[in-house]
This record gives C-alpha cells, structure tokens and sequence, in this order.
C-alpha cells in the first residue's frame, strides 16, 4: 500500500547539480500517493528547468514571490499552509544560510519562514568543503535544534571530482526517510535487538544447512522498529537484502554464532525480537576438507548436535527484554504457536504458515498471548510490521524517563 496517501507535499529545489535527483524523487513522492507542489529557486531554475517539474506534477510550479497565479499574491503562505511537510531537496549551502536566520527573500525561505507548525525536512547536497566548512556545520546544528530535520547528506564522489561529504542522498532514500518520518513514534528511545534471516551450519568448506528463510520479515521489523524512533541493533543471517536505513547490522552465519552476537547485547536492550529461522542442529564434525563422494561412502558422514534457543536463553535473562518471537508452523498453527510461548517463557509468539510467507512479499500473521489468538489481515511484510510495533509498543511496560516524540 503506498506511504503517502493524503499527503500534500511541498517539494522545494536550490541551485545544485542534484537537481536531476529531484525529478525522480518527485515521481516516487507521487507513486507513494503524495500530491506535490513544486517550489524552485531561481538558481535552481538554472540547473533544471520548471517545465520538467510541471510535466511530472501536473500542477503549477512556483519559483516568483510576487507570480500572480496564486489567489491574493499569498503563495507563501498558500503553500506553506495547505502542506503536511515541506522538504527542500537540494538544498543548497547558501539555503540552509538564510533559513538558519529566517531570511525570507525568496518564495522558498519565504514559505519555510512562514510555515507555522508545517514539518521542514531538508536533503544538503554541496562540495564537501562546503559541508564542512565551519560556518555550514553551526547552520546545521543549529537548524537542528530548531526541529528541522536533516536528511544526510552522503559521502561519495562529488559532481566537481573531488570526494567527501555533501552528496544529495539518493531520490528512495530522501523518500524513505520522508516516509519515516510521518510513523508515529511508538518506540522512541528504546534500544532493539532483532535477529533475522535464515542461519547456515558449515559441513565442509563448500557445503551449509541451511533453511528457506529470506529475511524480509525480520528487516521490515527492523525498518518499522526505526521508523517508530528506537535504536535497533539487528542480528543478521546470510540474506541478500540491504540494511534498513539508521539500522546496526551485525552478520553472522551460524546459529552459535547468532547466539554469541544476541547475548553480547541482550542484557542491555529493552527489547529483543526474535524473527531468525535458526536451524535446530548444527553439524558436530564439519569437515576442514570438501567431503568426496564415494563407492565405499555414499553418504556424509554427518552428526548432528543441537542448536542453543536464543531465544529461550534471552527471556531467561534475570531482568532482561522484553521478548517476542516467532512460529513459522506448516500445521496445527494455533497449537503449536501458544505450546512455543509457554515453553520459551515469552509474552508474544508471532505465527504464520511458514508454506505461504517464507520468501513471499506478504504475509498473514496471528499474534497468540494469554489472551488467545489475535489475526491480521494478509499484507505486505513492512505493513505487517507496523502493525506487531503497535501491537509491541502496547503490551511494553511504560518507559519512564522517555518523552514520546511527536507524530
Ligand atoms: O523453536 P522454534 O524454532 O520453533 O521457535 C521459533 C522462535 O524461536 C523464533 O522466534 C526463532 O527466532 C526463535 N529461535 C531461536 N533460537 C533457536 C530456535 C528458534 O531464537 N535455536
């Protein structure tokens, strides 16, 4: 289901060659359902012209404070007004100056001047002395502490040749972190730890067991748990996914050591929530050679030794996390899942039918407490994961020194 639906977008350019960034992340802010206004400073007139942005958006473009199209010459506050964010993607070394002391001679600062209560998310892109010049880096900070918040920039290779920091981010990752913003902060100022992925146990240096597990589960509770505000540590099997945005990503391979990562930290997080298809058994005499087949051995000679339970082992944890974790059952699913909480000493056990959600986009999940079986409606695996961070955040004991940060 797209992100943004409802939302009215300002989309606000300065001069920078990232503007070409921007057309596309016009085109993702509307495939996400956001309806967008275009704001474009003279500069950025120079570098991209209006008439791309008035193609893409299909509305009027406005770069003149005085421009006569706008009902009462009010565009500023028409626009600033009317919008859920104003999100000014390049924006420039000079822009972050003037709004920093509330210059106002443009329709841009103008409209970020006057924008009342409207959220103000800005995406930096200039040469990297630029970003790190000393009066940029107090701008900065200072934009900060006035509650805008900035997104990036990054390092890499810069338009002029040279390398460093100032990079516009990329058009999905501005979007991302647009979308993130508007998710309630339900878990602001907790500290996360999720295991994820399948686990792989060595037979010999070519060969592993492993399982069918592809990871979106547990990375789209990663992505939902950071975009709710905790500080999320995620404890990862070999997958082929990128590491949510904010997220720490520890990778491991085996079970052990998915266990050894998970209680080096376990003590000193809120939460732990275990998503990982760990594997029952590892392999008690992996073989330091490739295992060759033969007439006399047909078969591996393969012994198998049980797997620690992280999660049993976390929620025994005298004064430890808060603990859910998951049952991917293929029968019997209501038996097997509310029999898998009692036994591992947990408060929630997450179930699905492993056939129908390992390696797919959605998933239909049942959340079991002592209070019985709760359903959700099949949906895609990230909107699934918003749901269990409600679901989460409402069962967690208050946290009482955190102040909850706004919507
Ligand atoms: O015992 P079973 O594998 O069915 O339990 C599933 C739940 O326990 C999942 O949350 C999984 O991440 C966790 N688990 C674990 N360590 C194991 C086995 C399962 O943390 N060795």
């Amino acid at each position: 289901m797209p992100d943004l639906i409802g939302k009215r977008i300002v989309l606000g350019l300065t001069g920078g060659i990232a503007c070409y960034k921007s057309a596309e992340l016009l085109r993702r802010l509307q495939d996400e359902g956001a309806k967008v206004d275009v704001v474009m400073t003279e500069a950025a007139t120079r570098f991209i012209t209006e008439a791309t942005f008035q193609a893409l958006s299909g509305r009027p473009v406005w770069v003149d404070a005085w421009d006569a199209r706008m009902a009462n010459r009010m565009a500023h506050i028409n626009l600033a007004r009317s919008a859920d964010a104003i999100l000014v993607a390049p924006a420039s070394t000079d822009f972050l100056a003037r709004i920093t002391h509330g210059l106002a001679d443009d329709l841009l600062t103008a409209l970020c001047v006057a924008r009342g209560a409207v959220p103000l998310l800005v995406a930096p892109a200039m040469n990297h002395e630029m970003w790190t010049h000393a009066a940029t880096q107090r701008n900065a900070r200072q934009l900060l502490a006035d509650g805008v918040q900035l997104i990036g920039p990054a390092e890499g290779e810069q338009a002029c040749g040279e390398t460093g920091s100032g990079r516009m981010m990329e058009a999905d990752q501005i979007l991302r972190a647009l979308i993130a913003f508007f998710q309630p902060k339900r878990l602001a100022g907790r500290t996360v730890l999720i295991t994820a992925g399948p686990t792989s146990e060595t037979i010999d240096p070519v060969r592993v067991l492993t399982n069918r597990s592809s990871g979106r589960m547990g990375y789209a509770l990663a992505r939902a748990c950071a975009e709710a505000g905790a500080c999320v540590t995620l404890v990862s099997g070999p997958v082929s996914l990128p590491c949510p945005d904010g997220v720490t990503r520890i990778a491991v391979d085996s079970a052990r050591q998915m266990h050894a990562a998970v209680m080096r930290q376990a003590a000193t997080v809120d939460l732990f929530l275990a998503v990982a298809a760990v594997a029952d058994w590892g392999v008690a005499n992996p073989s330091a050679q490739k295992l060759k087949k033969s007439a006399q051995a047909p078969l591996p000679p393969l012994q198998f030794v049980p797997n620690p339970d992280i999660l049993a082992d976390v929620a025994a944890l005298p004064g430890g996390p808060w603990c859910m974790g998951f049952a991917a059952e293929t029968e019997h699913l209501h038996e097997h899942a509310q029999a898998k909480r009692l036994r591992k000493g947990v408060e929630l056990i997450v179930g699905n039918l492993a056939q129908e959600a390992m390696g797919a986009e959605d998933t239909e999940l049942v959340l079991f407490d002592d209070q019985g079986a709760h359903p959700l409606p099949r949906q895609g695996k990230l909107q699934a994961a918003r749901e269990l961070v409600l679901e989460i955040s409402r069962r967690l004991p208050p946290a009482p020194s955190v102040a909850t940060a706004p919507l």
